[in-house]
């Protein structure tokens, strides 16, 4: 049978995907829908047809699964923001869970036991940092995001899973600049000022950074407009970042303080830590707090270990665990990231960490001569490189704990790490982002 656009069916969901799309199957020809979930039936319009696939739209459900529950906002299924806000949290869990085993096979052809989730305590609010698109609509400078697969923004107040208190400074800056007429960035005449406005709140000290990504180095009213945002309550850091390129890439190489420094403080276990603007810092601070436990218990830390934490960003995993073990030892490509992992070692009087800039495949060669005993690894979502696995094997660590925020090239790591002899009997998924289709995944690696 041929199908094709427009067309009206009536399906059986059989299936699901981790980004919130439901799967029904005519005559064994896969569709997916949005805001679908498995076993219901739904009465569906064609709005793509591939030559693999096709693409239906919702348009009543006839028999609603027990596992439904009512959305926060259509607009977060449609940003993409929170694919997953029509399922109830349990079902959010298993999902992660079987999408983690499906990829260990599928990418890795690993069959490994992997765990039930670590869910989350706070199902929305939970992000201390928010990047926020600004455009101009209907000749209003707006701020919302974009529409899946397009450029077109969706205004969006509240974002439901970012702080409260984050989503109330973006709209104060928002209403700021709309009073001085400033100009949002138009991307098809590549002008306008402004691009993007960041926000970062410290979750337990509650020092808030803004980052206004603009165009151009100066704009009308500067001065006026960047004391009106450093009265908003909690504003302790406002930087310029000057983005002139044509280009999806939020920040651009130049960084201008406007108001103090371009660092906010955070407190995690009972450290405290210097954040720059510039710095990878985890979103949701207390499932951080609830991820790096479970990587220290995988570690069983001793007090003669030596430890290296690759891919370290400003320290926040060797830092708590310094003063238990005999040294830490950390990698880390962004400069910016190390300087405020050397100020952090300071910051908490910790005397036996070395923080050294570059790739940690390359920076781990000078390491060969350590004996370490517990490799932490947290690459971004890229993974490792080749190079990186092979030289850490190489130097026999007793444990590697790799800490993943990409199941695809996690399975693709640990594959490798198996074949050269590390070996993991258990993933552990843990949810760092409900509603959304991420998932954060640890393991402990050990030579078998
Ligand atoms: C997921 S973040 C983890 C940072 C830190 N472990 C934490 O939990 O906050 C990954 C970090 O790896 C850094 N990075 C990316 N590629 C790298 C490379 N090839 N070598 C060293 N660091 C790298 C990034 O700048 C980022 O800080």
């Amino acid at each position: 049978m041929q199908l094709n656009k427009n067309d009206v069916f009536i399906v059986d969901i059989i299936d699901m995907n981790i980004d919130g799309f439901g799967i029904a199957k005519i005559n064994g020809f896969p569709i997916f829908i949005e805001n679908t979930i498995t076993n219901e039936v739904c009465e569906i319009k064609m709005i793509k047809v591939t030559k693999k696939y096709g693409i239906g739209k919702l348009l009543r459900i006839i028999s609603e699964s027990k596992n439904r529950v009512a959305i926060h906002d259509p607009k977060g299924t449609w940003v993409g923001t929170m694919p997953l806000q029509h399922l109830n949290y349990e079902t959010q869990l298993l999902l992660k869970q079987q999408f983690v085993a499906q990829t260990l096979k599928k990418v890795g052809g690993l069959n490994i036991n992997v765990a039930s989730t670590l869910p989350c305590d706070a199902l929305v609010g939970y992000r201390n940092k928010a990047q926020i698109p600004v455009r101009m609509i209907d000749n209003v400078l707006t701020t919302g995001f974009y529409r899946k697969n397009s450029h077109t923004l969706i205004p969006i107040e509240d974002f439901i899973i970012q702080d409260k208190y984050i989503d109330f400074v973006v709209l104060k800056v928002r209403d700021i600049l709309r009073k001085y007429h400033i100009l949002a960035y138009d991307e098809i005449t590549h002008s306008g000022v402004i691009r993007e406005i960041i926000v970062r709140r410290s979750a337990k000290l509650k020092q808030v950074q803004v980052v206004l990504v603009a165009l151009i180095q100066s704009f009308p009213h500067q001065q006026v407009i960047i004391d009106e945002i450093c009265q908003i309550e909690e504003v302790v850091s406002v930087v310029l970042n000057i983005n002139s390129k044509i280009t999806n890439v939020i920040l651009g190489d130049e960084n201008i303080i406007l108001y103090r420094d371009d660092y906010i403080f955070d407190e995690l276990f009972d450290l405290k830590f210097k954040i720059s603007s510039r710095s990878f810092y985890q979103v949701n601070h207390f499932q951080t707090e609830k991820l790096y436990a479970l990587a220290y218990q995988l570690a069983n830390l001793q007090s003669s270990d030596i430890v290296l934490d690759a891919y370290c960003g400003i320290g926040t995993i060797g830092l708590p665990i310094a003063k238990k073990v005999k040294h830490v030892y950390g990698i880390e490509v962004v400069a910016d990231a190390i300087t405020m992992a050397n100020e952090n070692i300071k910051l908490n009087n910790i005397h036996n960490a070395t923080y050294i800039c570059g790739l940690a495949e390359d920076v781990i060669s000078q390491f060969k001569n350590i004996n370490f005993d517990v490799l932490f690894v947290d690459p971004a979502r890229k993974g490792l490189d080749e190079k990186f696995i092979k030289k850490s094997v190489l130097m026999q660590p007793k444990k590697i704990v790799y800490i993943s925020c990409n199941p695809t090239t996690f399975a693709r790591d640990l594959k490798m790490y198996h074949e050269l002899g590390y070996c993991a009997d258990i993933v552990y998924p843990v949810d760092m982002f409900p509603q959304t289709a991420h998932v954060e995944c640890v393991a402990l690696l050990e030579r078998k």
